[in-house]
């Protein structure tokens, strides 16, 4: 039985309270809140366990490298990676798939080569491959998504051209909630030779992730959504495509040997991981996933579905409240605008006086507001804390302010 009552106290911000009233925290998809034991696991590493890391032979060296590099090993289990040697440490989606784009697809993608990207993506997923388009003219291929919100698996697919040299496709829009069929996406691309990266960076939050069953090539992650340290995360990379990089980052630590005229390079994933890491915000990294691994991502999905039935059957009883994207396979991720002229400002500052944290704009998602015909939206974004009395203080804010707005 999950306890969300006890989970919460896990958490000390949320016993706070935003402008005379109790906090309800529903930005959890910019960012989650963090609980006790990753902000135990930050003060322990700086009060008694610091020192950079790979370095030294002394006793805090060695300590603070075996809790870092423990960190690989529990990425590695929440994903379902055999070997840890696969994750490459980062400081979050972004670092990772500019890494890919840098080290991968830079130096093999030739004016004409296609890069297939769906309209879900966030702006992480879609800048760092828009440099390939201005630099090297590279052609970005977009597959639409339909009324609902979803992506036909196959219309990304048959997206895949002979020049198509890599599909990059979020698993979970940060906007719309809508999960991926990704499994079928690698499948398909595999058949086709093509190599598929995955931003999990709102997926790994809401649910389990096996990478091996989907068979991607490349999986990103974010630790400050995965309720850990701002700065931390990490990228699955295939062993083969890790072989096939070159080095993004020069610095130390990723050499093997340096000279006033060579440089040979240390062995995958140490080549990715140039200068002193975010040793600490990686050992808090460490720390959120141990936590959620106790709780079981099978635990979190299920309270998170009961949380998306609720809102989906409360909102979607607003006839003044159009939710952007209704996909079956939508987590519990809302994206709004109210009828009318009240801007998505207007309504996340009335939010907030009744202390409901949500984002208003554009969610970094530019591409997909165009589709969406919207120029911004209010999102309310749940997480493993969020209860169903938070989702009926939501649906009351909003009352008012479509009373206010009209
Ligand atoms: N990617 C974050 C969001 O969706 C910042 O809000």
């Amino acid at each position: 039985m999950y306890d969300v009552e006890a989970v919460r106290r896990d958490f000390p911000i949320l016993s706070r309270q935003v402008n005379g009233k109790p906090l309800v925290y529903l930005d959890n998809g910019a960012s989650a809140q963090k609980p006790q034991a990753v902000i135990d696991a930050i003060t322990n590493a700086y009060s008694m366990e610091y020192a950079n890391v790979h370095r030294g032979l002394h006793h805090l060296s060695n300590l603070a490298t075996d809790r870092y590099e423990a960190v690989r090993s529990k990425v590695a289990h929440f994903l379902n990676v055999s070997d840890p040697e696969e994750i490459v440490h980062t400081s979050g989606s972004t670092a990772g798939i500019n890494l890919v784009s840098y080290g991968w697809a830079a130096p093999r993608l030739q004016p004409g080569d296609e890069i297939v990207l769906t309209v879900l993506e966030h702006h992480a997923n879609i800048v760092p491959w828009h440099f390939l388009r201005e630099r090297q003219g590279v052609v970005l291929k977009w597959v639409e998504c339909d009324a609902k919100g979803d992506i036909d698996p196959q219309a990304v697919i048959d997206a895949i051209g002979p020049r198509t040299k890599l599909v990059a496709v979020t698993h979970m829009s940060n906007v719309t909630g809508t999960v991926l069929d990704v499994a079928a996406i690698c499948a398909g691309a595999r058949q086709k030779g093509v190599p598929v990266l995955v931003d999990g960076s709102q997926a790994a939050v809401h649910m389990p992730v096996d990478v091996s069953a989907i068979g991607c090539d490349f999986y990103t992650i974010t630790g400050h959504k995965l309720y850990g340290p701002s700065g931390s995360g990490a990228i699955f990379i295939r062993r083969d495509r890790m072989e096939e990089m070159r080095p993004f980052m020069g610095g130390g630590d990723m050499i093997d040997t340096v000279t006033r005229d060579t440089v040979t390079y240390a062995k995958p994933p140490m080549r990715f991981e140039a200068g002193t890491p975010g040793i600490v915000p990686q050992i808090g990294f460490g720390a959120a996933l141990d936590y959620l691994t106790a709780l079981g991502m099978e635990n979190v999905a299920a309270h998170e579905r009961r949380l998306r039935d609720a809102a989906r059957a409360k909102l979607g009883g607003l006839n003044w409240l159009n939710v952007q994207g209704d996909s079956d396979t939508k987590g519990a991720i809302f994206s709004f605008t109210l009828n009318g002229s009240a801007h998505a400002h207007d309504i996340s500052t009335i939010l907030d006086q009744r202390g409901i944290a949500v984002r208003a704009g554009t969610h970094c998602a530019l591409p997909l507001m165009q589709h969406l015909g919207v120029s911004a939206t209010c999102r309310a974004s749940f997480g493993l804390y969020n209860t169903e009395a938070e989702v009926d203080t939501l649906v009351s804010a909003l009352e008012l302010c479509h009373e206010l707005f009209g």
